[in-house]
């Protein structure tokens, strides 16, 4: 018996990446399949308020690393065991290396190891990395900014995403380009994927 799993393309990058933004035009674009938008940390109530907990307080990196992977068990849970339709994931796995790990120093072959534990069979099929100059990422984030939101901080962040860019084969776009380039470059590779 075919066990069912969901198509899963993620969304990666720094904060003010605009990568938000580009995966509710591809929601709307894809609206008519079976198709899930989710994100992390988040997508179920507990998700929620571990979110609320991670943005709002400076927790140290070792707690943050498990709420983190609570929250994710848990929307694999309830989101993506027994789904097999397209999921569209506003972060994943590839969050907590460049964050907890690049960013915050956590070894980052025990953050694979506790990630490839939690997703289990629910690996990403295509990674986006939006990649963009964390001067010009903060500049568009026009509101106070979270605990995670300081260029220093995000430099190192940008430089872990990029060598998981080339260890794992992500689609790397270059995030300065206007809304409409990176919707044409996104919708070019999932035809190609046949997802259109
Ligand atoms: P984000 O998804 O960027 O949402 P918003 O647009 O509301 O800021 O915010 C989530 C924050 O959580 C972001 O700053 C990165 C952080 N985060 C990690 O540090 N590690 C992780 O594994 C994940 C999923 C997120």
């Amino acid at each position: 018996m075919d066990i069912k799993k969901p198509y899963i393309i993620v969304f990666e990058g720094i904060d003010g990446s605009g990568k938000s933004t580009q995966i509710n035009i591809v929601y709307e674009l894809l609206k008519e399949k079976n198709v899930k938008l989710l994100r992390e940390p988040g997508s179920t109530e507990i998700g929620d308020r571990l979110r609320d907990i991670l943005k709002s307080q400076k927790l140290d990196p070792k707690t943050q690393t498990f709420l983190i992977e609570a929250s994710r068990t848990h929307m694999i849970e309830k989101h993506l065991k027994g789904f097999d339709g397209i999921v569209l994931l506003d972060r994943y796995i590839y969050s907590t290396i460049a964050y907890q790990g690049y960013g915050f120093g956590i070894d980052i072959n025990f953050l694979k190891a506790l990630n490839d534990f939690a997703v289990d069979i629910y690996k990403p099929d295509i990674v986006f990395l939006f990649d963009i100059e964390p001067r010009a990422a903060l500049a568009r984030l026009n509101r106070e900014k979270d605990v995670f939101e300081n260029i220093e901080f995000l430099e190192k962040v940008r430089e872990g995403y990029l060598a998981l860019a080339r260890e794992y084969n992500f689609y790397i776009l270059d995030a300065s380009k206007t809304k409409d380039e990176i919707t044409d470059f996104i919708t070019s590779i999932l035809r190609q994927h046949r997802i259109f």
